[in-house]
């Protein structure tokens, strides 16, 4: 019971690894706000949750709007009084050559992967601040260090996420707030679904560890972030469960 009676917010939290890291913390004591845009995969996390025993509350909101990405920090204060743990983990992915990439695309992906990391942070500052203890951790990847071709608008705003944490890490740590990325590699799960699976295939044989990543592989590492006395040393940095394919 590493995070017991914590409050958690997780955004994404219907799929992959958002509701990886959900059923993980049920079952470590946390008090969860799940959000995500998709209410039917929000409901059947929501409910495998409570059957561990978590009190826990679902959040239907669009990230790519100021107020959407606001909302499930506001749903968490008025549900339990407060936040300590913020997880940014709601994203998106497309695939195209840059000079298909149109300005309606980039925004769309900056909003969603970025932007609302920075909007939900700093609506959960505010309350993490005053009680001198919190946690941010942001689900970055790998591809925002070493890029990927077809992914310039990806790439960049995972590279901002990785940016952003280090920076608002340099800003709060001395309050006891401590912000983290985790920066997975190719994950097993609806995201890439689109992806062909020839590139798939080249890709697994391309990693030093011959495959992709489960989202249960991914949620430990925010267990370990988000945990005490585990997480209390890590400041602004970029963990990288990815199976070896980035050793910064
Ligand atoms: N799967 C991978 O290979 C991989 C690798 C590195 C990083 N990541 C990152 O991990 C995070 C989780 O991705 P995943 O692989 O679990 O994908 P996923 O598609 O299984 O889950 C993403 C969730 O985010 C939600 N979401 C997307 N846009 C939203 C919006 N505008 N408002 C509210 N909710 C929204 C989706 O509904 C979905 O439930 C993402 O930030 C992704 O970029 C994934």
């Amino acid at each position: 019971m590493q995070l017991q009676d914590k409050r958690v917010v997780i955004t994404g939290a219907a799929s992959g690894i958002g509701a990886a890291i959900a059923l993980l913390f049920s079952r470590e004591g946390a008090r969860l706000l799940l959000a995500d845009r998709n209410t039917v995969g929000l409901d059947r996390i929501v409910e495998s949750c409570r059957q561990q025993g978590a009190p826990c509350h679902a959040s239907v909101s669009d990230i790519s709007t100021v107020k959407g990405a606001q909302q499930s920090v506001d749903d968490c204060i008025n549900h339990y009084g407060g936040i300590d743990i913020l997880v940014n983990n709601a994203g998106m992915l497309t695939q195209a050559p840059c000079m298909d990439i149109t300005p309606a695309m980039w925004d769309d992906m900056m909003a969603v992967d970025l932007r609302s990391v920075f909007i939900a942070s700093q609506r959960a500052l505010p309350w993490m601040l005053q009680q001198q203890w919190g946690r941010i951790i942001n689900i970055a990847s790998q591809l925002g260090i070493k890029g990927g071709a077809e992914l310039c608008h990806y790439a960049a705003a995972k590279a901002g996420v990785i940016g952003f944490t280090k920076s608002l890490a340099l800003e709060v740590a001395s309050q006891n707030v401590l912000v983290n990325a985790i920066a997975p590699g190719p994950i097993e799960t609806p995201l890439i679904d689109d992806i062909s699976s020839d590139w798939k295939i080249a890709k697994s044989a391309e990693l030093p560890l011959g495959r992709f990543g489960k989202p249960e592989e991914i949620a430990p590492s925010a267990l370990l972030l988000a945990s005490e006395p585990g997480g209390n040393l890590f400041v602004g940095q970029t963990i990288g469960p990815n199976s070896g394919d980035v050793m910064p």
